[in-house]
């Protein structure tokens, strides 16, 4: 079994700078090595360039760097792609969320389709219209399932690249209104904190896992940092408190590793400058080893 590492360090989709500096941070907590000893084949391509380009606000949308972002994950699709095609299992790391639109612009192509789990304290539903901060983080899951500024949802030239139904949310606590909105009126499912701490994170990967059962055999991770609570994964730009531990996160991956549903991922938003001697690097890295079935004994 091969993996296809992708870094995509863009840190365009949000204000705090460092995020840029997540896939080294990522590689030096061991990531090649972790997963090599599982087996797999790890073919690790570097980084996705992006360069020091000048940052700038979209006229008509008030986007934030709207043009560089979708210019960027143009070359991001690309290469996720290339690594389906080579039938490797494309592993990406950001850089903030706004690299989804991209991953999943490569990834989706594939697949009639393709299941989302997004595990964050966000629901990323944003569009220019509902968004609070103009940042383009909060709205790749919006974007992907085709809703919001056209230079987002048509990457790759195709949109959308998911459906509302096959679409879950794991660890929200911070929606804001539009996205609660969207959310009802799309039907998604979502799981937030809520549930999370009333039936357990057991209960709510089952449910998961039985929820795209029948309906597709390839679900793409997403996992943002900050679904994590601030206390296990510090180093992200928007912390939100009372979030999922780091063992509950564990129980996930080895649940999702154990139904082997799981086809492609990303891990995003780890941000070495907001750290604590790279512990949120290093919780990444021993959540994707759970992910591709490292077992305690
Ligand atoms: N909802 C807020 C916004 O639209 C925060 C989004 C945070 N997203 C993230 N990927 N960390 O600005
Ligand atoms: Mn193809
Ligand atoms: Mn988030
Ligand atoms: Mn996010």
């Amino acid at each position: 079994k091969k993996i296809m590492i992708i870094g995509m360090p863009m840190d365009l989709g949000q204000m705090r700078r460092g995020v840029d500096m997540g896939p080294s941070a990522i590689r030096y907590a061991g990531i090649v090595e972790r997963l090599s000893s599982l087996n797999y084949e790890v073919h690790d391509i570097g980084d996705i360039h992006i360069g020091r380009p000048e940052i700038s606000i979209d006229q008509d949308s008030k986007l934030r760097n709207l043009e560089l972002i979708a210019e960027k994950n143009e070359l991001l699709a690309n290469e996720v792609h290339k690594a389906i095609e080579n039938g490797a299992f494309p592993l990406v790391f950001g850089g903030d969320h706004s690299i989804a639109i991209g991953t999943l612009a490569g990834v989706s192509k594939h697949y009639e389709n393709l299941g989302v789990i997004w595990y964050d304290a966000h629901g990323d539903l944003n569009t220019a219209e509902t968004s609070p901060s103009g940042n383009i983080h909060g709205m790749p899951l919006a974007a992907s399932l085709g809703l919001g500024h056209p230079a987002l949802t048509q990457l790759g030239g195709y949109a959308p690249k998911i459906k509302p139904e096959n679409v879950v949310i794991i660890g929200a606590r911070a929606l804001d209104e539009g996205e609660k909105v969207l959310i009802k009126e799309k039907g998604i499912k979502v799981y937030t904190m809520h549930e999370i701490d009333l039936i357990g994170m057991t209960k709510v990967i089952e449910e998961t896992i039985e929820h795209f059962r029948g309906r597709t055999n390839h679900v793409h991770l997403s996992l943002d940092l900050d679904g994590l609570d601030p206390s296990d994964a510090p180093g992200v730009g928007t912390p939100v408190i009372g979030g999922i531990s780091y063992r509950e996160s564990h129980l996930a991956m080895e649940m999702l590793a154990e139904a082997s549903i799981i086809t492609s991922a990303e891990f995003v938003e780890v941000n070495p400058i907001l750290d604590e001697k790279n512990k949120t690097a290093i919780a990444a890295v021993a959540l994707m080893g759970s992910l591709f079935g490292e077992k305690l004994l």
